[in-house]
């Protein structure tokens, strides 16, 4: 009898080692994978980026990171490294279409790229540019273009070049509720003007309607300004005089928020070098590479091997 007590108390034991050891195993597989699940979708899980939210990352002197995206592949990379902003920038002409300048790329074209970018996006605001000819005629005509984007891509804003000359465009955009960022300084959709890409605003007067202009667009109602290509002091005045968001490229660091294009950023253009210009990677040499080691392989019938077939 005692000894049946002793042994059956022994296989009891025995018993709960072995719940215990696999009750730790589930725990600690769970607790990883939460750990995983958190790290690595961080930015996901937080609340969506609204044009309050910008508001409120000025105010508090939480800088706003804003890259170009153009497709769905793309922008579901940025929406998952925890971009704040994701403009489908009208530059899809250059890098995207291949054309020179901004002007040839269209509004339906405009569309298809927000509505690719769209699909993928969770948290980041996307804005869309609002192409060349779509908004210059009068303002029943920008508004009817901005309301073609927000309809058919679902996107959360737009962007419009201009200051006075597109006054009225932007006042009978945001009265229809729909968001606009300003674009000042170097406006690439008036090149023919310019007629080079030179930094603006270096003289009194350019800087001082510049100015004008900034204070003219957070009278109107817009979310914020892109500065682009302007002396950095100037920047910094535009910035400190008006209370909504400024987001530079190639204006300095007194701005609240960054933007370039995310070719340029990606290194896949090798020939556009301007000075403000960061390159985070050099994939230009690294996809050479992998094509590269591709078509040896597919010319010596490496590719595909034994494992790689059916
Ligand atoms: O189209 C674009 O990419 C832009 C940025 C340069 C601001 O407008």
């Amino acid at each position: 009898m005692k000894l049946h007590e002793v042994a059956g108390s022994g296989m009891l034991t025995k018993k709960w080692q072995i719940y215990y050891i696999l009750g730790l195993f589930i725990f600690s597989t769970f607790a990883m994978c939460l750990i995983n699940n958190v790290t690595m979708n961080t930015f996901k899980n937080l609340p969506k980026i609204t044009t309050h939210v910008l508001q409120e990352m000025k105010q508090k002197g939480e800088k706003i990171a804003m890259l170009t995206g153009y497709d769905f592949s793309m922008a579901t990379l940025l929406d998952e490294a925890g971009i704040d902003v994701i403009l489908v920038g009208d530059s899809a002409s250059n890098v995207m279409a291949g054309h020179k300048t901004t002007l040839p790329i269209t509004l339906d074209q405009m569309i298809y790229h927000a509505s690719s970018v769209m699909r993928a996006v969770e948290r980041a605001l996307v804005v869309v540019d609002l192409p060349f000819g779509s908004y210059q005629g009068n303002s029943k005509e920008a508004l009817s273009s901005a309301i073609r984007i927000m309809k058919e891509s679902g996107a959360n804003a737009i962007k419009l070049e201009g200051g006075a000359e597109i006054l009225e465009s932007v006042n009978r955009i945001l009265s229809a509720g729909i968001p606009v960022i300003g674009h000042l300084g170097l406006t690439p959709q008036s090149i023919n003007k310019f007629g080079t890409y030179v930094v603006r605003a270096t003289d009194k007067g350019e800087a001082e309607k510049l100015k004008q202009d900034a204070k003219l667009l957070e009278e109107a109602g817009c979310f914020g300004i892109v500065l682009e290509k302007i002396p950095a002091v100037l920047a910094g005045e535009v910035t400190r005089s008006i209370g909504i968001p400024t987001i530079g490229i190639g204006a300095g660091s007194e701005v609240d928020g960054q933007v370039l294009v995310l070719h340029d950023m990606l290194g896949i253009n090798q020939d556009f070098s301007p000075r403000f210009l960061r390159r985070y990677n050099n994939l230009h040499d690294s996809m050479i590479q992998s094509f590269d080691t591709y078509i040896k392989d597919v010319k010596a019938v490496d590719f595909p091997n034994k494992n790689e077939q059916y």
